[in-house]
């Protein structure tokens, strides 16, 4: 797919057919997009929990309602940032872009996928800490389901606004 094709059509997955599971070889791929992202300095502020059993992935629906689909999808990756890896703050930016890069491979491979928020929630990302066991500099800043998509994924939404644009001033 023509990369500018897949940025225009990507839209989120929310249903998946249950019993598929997105391949190992898929899986890297994924990570590896994520681990091309820019990083400010080039630190690599980044790690991945990947969750992939099934009691684990039950339990997501409880402390993060809106992304309860995690267990239909059968792959689920949380985005964590390194705090002491980090230049200055870009701890909060870095992990984000390469969990951009995550959606548009998975889209890229026929994939389904979906951001879930859990930065800046405080409560949240206390609770997945806890869930997945992280170390106190480790932050988990989003939460991306994979799986085979059920449906063709959604029509692609237009959104460029020319109102949006400014050159040079406001
Ligand atoms: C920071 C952030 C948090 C989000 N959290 C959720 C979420 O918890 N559950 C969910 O189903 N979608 C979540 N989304 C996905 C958005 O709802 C979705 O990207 C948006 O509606 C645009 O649709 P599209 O991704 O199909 O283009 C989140 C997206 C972002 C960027």
């Amino acid at each position: 797919m023509d990369l500018m094709q897949g940025i225009l059509t990507r839209r989120s997955v929310r249903s998946y057919r249950a019993q598929e599971k997105i391949s190992k070889q898929e899986l890297t791929d994924l990570l590896k997009a994520a681990m091309q992202a820019p990083s400010a300095m080039n630190k690599q502020p980044w790690s991945f929990v990947v969750i992939d059993k099934p009691d684990v992935l039950d339990k997501i629906q409880s402390i993060h309602p809106y992304a309860a689909f995690a267990k239909e999808a059968g792959t689920a990756i949380v985005i964590c940032a390194n705090r002491a890896d980090s230049y200055e703050e870009y701890w909060k930016v870095d992990p984000l872009l390469a969990g951009q890069n995550i959606l548009l491979a998975a889209h890229g491979l026929g994939l389904g996928a979906c951001w879930c928020g859990v930065y800046p929630d405080e409560a949240r990302m206390q609770t997945f800490a806890k869930l997945l066991n992280l170390p106190q500099n480790v932050l988990p800043m989003a939460l991306i389901t994979v799986g085979i998509p059920a449906h063709p994924v959604g029509a692609p939404a237009e959104r460029y606004d020319s109102k949006k644009v400014h050159f040079n001033q406001w």
